[in-house]
């Protein structure tokens, strides 16, 4: 199989990049940077059609995994518009390259977020829930759009509602893991917030389901077991041996982050439905045995 990954580079691309390659498929990745290294790269720009669109042709699969990272800093004006326009435009230049393909791929899958939902409170939500209405549903709302151009163009097109992604090396644990080794961590607020959390292997695993499934849409990519932020606060303190009571108060969170610390005090409780529909096997569906073996 020929996968193309734009974000290849990125904490989850590379993981999907190496697991495609050990299990033999033909790895391409798309990147703003030149790499002297495997896997195999071509530079474009993330926005405009060019030349790297050789790269599709005849692939079996085009995984969107771009966007500027929405934790890394304050949501100004200027960081919202590059929090939109990373991803509308990268997925845009994606779908105007599956529409030239003379051999078009056969599946595109590209990144969302469980966001889309906005803060739900307790409510079970599954892949027909309703979007919410903040910045970051209204994001993922208009990125889901963006890809949803494929359909039409007969290339089978899902769309990744992630949840919080769990490995060493990236993502949420790497801004929660030296905090809580001090023995600092703990709740945020009141820590009744949900979190759906998914382990890093199985977002990898159900990448590539969903690649070779006959899945369409929206799919959560989710483990089937969220936990309220107080009860992973504990299970991520009791892998490390280390106590999580300190809480984080939302006033200081709020002024720390300003509208991002929404992102942390509201939550959503994501079902796998879809995914767990068409057989899709959890290598890690509970969150204390994934956080075990995650920080070993
Ligand atoms: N990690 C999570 O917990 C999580 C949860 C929900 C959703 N997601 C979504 O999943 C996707 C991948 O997440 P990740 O954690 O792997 O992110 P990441 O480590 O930040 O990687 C994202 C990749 O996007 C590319 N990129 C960054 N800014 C860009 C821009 N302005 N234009 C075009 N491409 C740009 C970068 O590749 P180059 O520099 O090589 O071009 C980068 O490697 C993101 O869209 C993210 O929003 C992640």
């Amino acid at each position: 199989m020929k996968i193309v990954i734009a974000g290849g580079t990125g904490f989850i691309g590379r993981a999907l990049a190496s697991a495609s390659a050990a299990a033999g498929d033909e790895v391409v990745v798309l990147s703003r940077r030149p790499s002297l290294g495997a896997p195999k790269t071509v530079v474009w720009d993330g926005a405009s059609t060019g030349s790297w669109q050789q790269a599709l042709e005849g692939a079996d699969a085009v995984v969107n995994l771009s966007g500027e990272s929405v934790a890394e800093a304050r949501w100004n004006e200027p960081r919202k518009k590059l929090l939109i326009s990373s991803r509308l435009n990268a997925t845009r230049a994606l779908v105007a390259a599956l529409s030239a393909a003379k051999q078009r791929p056969k599946v595109f899958l590209s990144s969302s977020a469980v966001g889309y939902y906005g803060d739900r409170g307790d409510e079970l939500l599954d892949e027909s829930s309703k979007p919410g209405s903040d910045f970051l549903s209204k994001l993922c709302q208009d990125w889901e759009k963006e890809a949803r151009v494929a359909e039409p163009l007969g290339v089978r097109t899902v769309v990744l509602r992630t949840g919080i992604v769990l490995a060493q090396g990236g993502g949420a644990l790497s801004k929660m893991l030296p905090i809580f080794k001090t023995g600092f961590g703990g709740p945020l607020g009141n820590g009744g917030q949900w979190m759906s959390w998914i382990a890093l292997e199985d977002l990898v695993g159900l990448i590539r389901h969903a690649v070779v499934r006959e899945v369409s849409g929206p799919l959560n990519g989710t483990a089937p077991n969220p936990a309220v932020n107080k009860d992973f606060s504990r299970a991520l303190g009791r892998a490390l041996g280390r106590p999580a009571l300190l809480p984080a108060p939302a006033f200081a969170l709020r002024l720390a982050l300003g509208e991002m610390a929404g992102m942390l005090l509201g939550g959503q409780r994501a079902l796998p439905k879809r995914l767990l529909e068409t057989g899709y096997s959890f290598k890690r569906p509970d969150l204390e045995s994934a956080l075990r073996s995650i920080i070993g």
